[in-house]
C-alpha cells in the first residue's frame, strides 16, 4: 500500500510533494538551493535551521574559519587523544575540518558540521562536538572533545544536551548515533546522562595504535518528535494525500 504525500511549499514558494518519510527532515530545496526542514503540517511555513544555543555555562555554534586558531589548540593536543585512534591534527587538517563543516558550503559536500564549545565566562573555546551524516539527512554520528584543563565540570554533558537539541528541533534528525572506548567511562557516562541508550557493543571496533582492538559500546538517541513513526504510523495522522 502506498503512503499519501506531504504537501508543502519552499520559503521561495516552490511547491512539494514529498513522501511521508521526509516529513520533519532537512531537504535541500531544489529551486533556491538553500537547506530547508520540511514541516510538520500541512500549511505550516518550512524551517530554516539555526545552529547557536546558549546553555548556563555555554555558548555553541558552528565553528568558523577564525576560529581555527582556539580550534586547534584542542585538536593538535595529544593530552586529548587518550582514548582517540586517531593522531592530534596539523594546522591544515583543522582548517580543513573546518571548511567542510561551514553550512551550507561545507557541509553541501561533507554532510559534516563541527560545533564549537565557548566557556561563557572566558569567551575562549573549550570544546568541539563534530557531527556527521551517515544516511543524509536522518541519522548522524557524533563526537566530543572538551580540552583536558576544562574536563570533569559537567561542560561535556552540557554542550552534548545542546547539540543533541539543536539537531532534533533544528535539523530534524531521526536518530543520533554515538561510540567510544569502552574503557572510556567519562564519556559513557556523559551519554548515558544526556540520555543516549546502550543498543550493543562492537567487538575490536577499533584499532588503537598502542592498545590494539578495542571493543566499543554503540549508543543511540532517537528523536522524540518521531515516536508516532518509530511506532510504525505516518508521520503526519490523518494525512488524507494531496487533494
Ligand atoms: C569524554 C569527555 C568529552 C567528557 O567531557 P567532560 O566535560 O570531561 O565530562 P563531564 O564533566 O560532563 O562528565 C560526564 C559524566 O562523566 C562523569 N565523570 C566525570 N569524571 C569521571 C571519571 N573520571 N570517571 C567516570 N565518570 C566520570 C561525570 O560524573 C558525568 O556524569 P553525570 O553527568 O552523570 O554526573 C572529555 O573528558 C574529553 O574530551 N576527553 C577526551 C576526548 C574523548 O575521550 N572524547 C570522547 C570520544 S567519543
Amino acid at each position: 500500500m502506498t503512503q499519501p504525500l506531504h504537501a508543502f511549499h519552499c520559503r521561495c514558494r516552490a511547491p512539494y510533494e514529498v513522501e511521508q518519510h521526509f516529513v520533519g527532515r532537512l531537504i535541500k530545496c531544489g529551486w533556491c538551493g538553500v537547506f530547508v526542514v520540511v514541516p510538520r503540517r500541512a500549511g505550516e511555513p518550512v524551517h530554516v535551521p539555526t545552529f547557536a544555543r546558549t546553555t548556563d555555562r555555554l555558548e555553541i555554534d558552528l565553528a568558523v574559519r577564525r576560529d581555527w586558531r582556539q580550534v586547534h589548540e584542542i585538536d593538535r593536543d595529544p593530552e586529548n587523544y587518550g582514548f582517540e585512534i586517531s593522531s592530534p591534527n596539523t594546522p591544515r587538517e583543522t582548517r580543513r575540518r573546518i571548511r567542510a563543516g561551514r553550512f551550507p558550503s561545507g557541509f553541501k559536500k561533507s554532510g559534516r558540521l563541527v560545533f564549537k564549545v565557548v566557556l561563557k565566562e572566558t569567551g575562549k573555546v573549550i570544546g568541539l562536538v563534530p557531527v556527521g551524516y551517515v544516511l543524509p539527512y536522518y541519522s548522524v554520528n557524533l563526537g566530543v572533545v572538551i580540552h583536558h584543563p576544562h574536563a570533569g565540570k559537567g561542560y561535556g554533558r552540557e554542550a552534548v544536551a545542546a547539540v543533541t537539541a539543536i539537531l532534533f528541533e533544528e535539523l530534524g534528525v531521526f536518530k543520533i548515533n554515538a561510540m567510544c572506548d569502552s574503557l572510556n567511562l567519562r564519556c559513557v557516562n556523559l551519554l548515558e546522562s544526556v540520555g543516549f541508550e546502550r543498543e550493543g557493543e562492537a567487538r575490536s571496533w577499533f584499532l588503537h595504535p598502542t592498545r590494539g582492538w578495542i571493543n566499543s559500546p554503540y549508543f543511540a538517541m532517537f528523536n522524540p518528535a518521531d515516536a508516532a513513526i518509530r511506532a510504525g504510523r505516518l508521520a503526519v495522522p490523518g494525512e488524507g494525500g494531496i487533494p
